[in-house]
């Protein structure tokens, strides 16, 4: 009998839900060459939705690109990936490089073939990657029958590029694109202050924001029994909300705990209060060294912004809460609270604050 749950990986259905209106929306624009920026904090689902609707989008004959900036240490790499991406969307290959080289004269890929008999990309060392602007054009220029969807995952890592001028350029190609729809992807802190702040703002009325949320509640809870049950576990609807509570109904934290329940529960096949604390204690356990080092790197200020945090998210910018939590001036909480989001610690959601990963929190309550 296998786990009923999947985390940490790109995932289709039954392991995905939910996200119709936002199918339908992201659709609606793309195919009317709308560029897009869609954002939320890590693991809420955006990787997976947009993998889902490209490879929709590819059934309706659109050319899909999607390139990984996690995957991107060079310039020769973004090259690389964007050829790949390209042969597969191109047929026949032989002829998609032909027109390649016919639009970009100073980088001659080199072909060789995998073992499923599909061309592979590489690049040579001598190619000269100072001016690379004639490949950013490619997906304009080549096959103008249907838009092309292009998708640039963790574009927040572009930074690794020496950001700036790949960006300055990437953009400055990009904006006389009319027959490329693109998508941005990221974390709202990094991607969404680049873009704002950067002095072209054009780029910014270039492209529509949409920030990606949680799933409902209902919905996650719903997800979480059924599947329990789909394996003939039992458990009751309190259970399955204890869960997605636990986990702040983050989707990848949802379905990491219910994993980890499901392993605990396997000999009863019953879910209750116990099965779930001994899964927490179990995940606790695991990730005791990562936790304890991650707080004993922050300033005793920190920390105790932090464990008032774990208790109470919400006015946490008052004086009422500074008094019951017994913290210095609220300007020095605003100014901690800023450094710990840029630490990757917490994160802004609808008004109040969240810790990126819920079993810190756990893990902060038992400190
Ligand atoms: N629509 C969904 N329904 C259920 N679970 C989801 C859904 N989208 C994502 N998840 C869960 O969240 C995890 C992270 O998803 P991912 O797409 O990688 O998020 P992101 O790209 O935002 O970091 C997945 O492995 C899965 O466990
Ligand atoms: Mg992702």
């Amino acid at each position: 009998m296998k786990n009923p749950f999947r985390y940490g990986i790109i995932v289709d259905e039954p392991f995905f839900i939910n996200r119709e209106d936002e199918q339908k929306d992201i659709t609606q624009w793309l195919t009317t060459k709308q560029s897009i920026v869609l954002y939320s904090p890590r693991r809420y689902g955006k990787s997976s939705l947009i993998i889902k609707l490209l490879n929709q989008l590819k059934k309706s004959g659109y050319h899909t690109v999607y390139i990984d900036f996690f995957k991107v240490h060079s310039k020769t790499k973004f090259v690389e990936i964007l050829y790949q991406e390209i042969l597969n969307t191109l047929h026949p290959w032989e002829k998609t490089i032909k027109q390649i080289n016919q639009f970009v004269k100073k980088i001659k890929p080199v072909i060789s073939f995998g073992d499923d008999g599909n061309p592979l990309i590489s690049l040579q060392s001598s190619d000269s990657m100072s001016d690379i602007s004639e490949v950013f054009d490619l997906p304009q220029k080549l096959a103008k029958d249907k838009p092309w969807i292009v998708v640039f995952d963790e574009f927040q890592d572009v930074a690794k590029l020496n950001g700036d001028s790949f960006e300055k350029e990437l953009r400055a190609a990009l904006i006389h694109h009319d027959n490329v729809a693109y998508v941005f992807m990221g974390s709202q802190s990094s991607i969404l202050q680049n873009m704002l702040t950067h002095p072209n703002k054009a780029f910014y009325q270039f492209a529509k924001m949409m920030e990606l949320k949680k799933i409902n509640k209902d919905v996650m809870v719903k997800y979480v029994s059924d599947h329990f049950n789909s394996t003939d576990f039992n458990i009751n609807k309190d259970d399955a909300k204890n869960i997605v509570d636990i986990a702040d109904n983050i989707p990848h934290y949802v379905q990491y705990l219910a994993s980890a329940v499901w392993e605990t529960a396997i000999e009863s096949r019953m879910v209750n209060s116990n099965t779930i604390q001994t899964a927490v204690a179990k995940i606790l356990n695991n990730q005791l060294d990562y936790f304890s080092s991650m707080y004993h790197r922050l300033t005793s200020q920190q920390q105790k912004v932090l464990l008032a945090l774990s208790t109470e998210s919400k006015r946490i910018f008052t004086e009422n809460y500074k008094k019951k939590h017994n913290l210095s001036t609220v300007s020095t909480t605003q100014r901690i609270v800023e450094r710990l989001i840029h630490l990757g610690i917490i994160e802004k959601e609808s008004g109040s604050y969240q810790f990126q990963d819920p079993f810190f929190k756990s893990w902060l309550k038992s400190v």
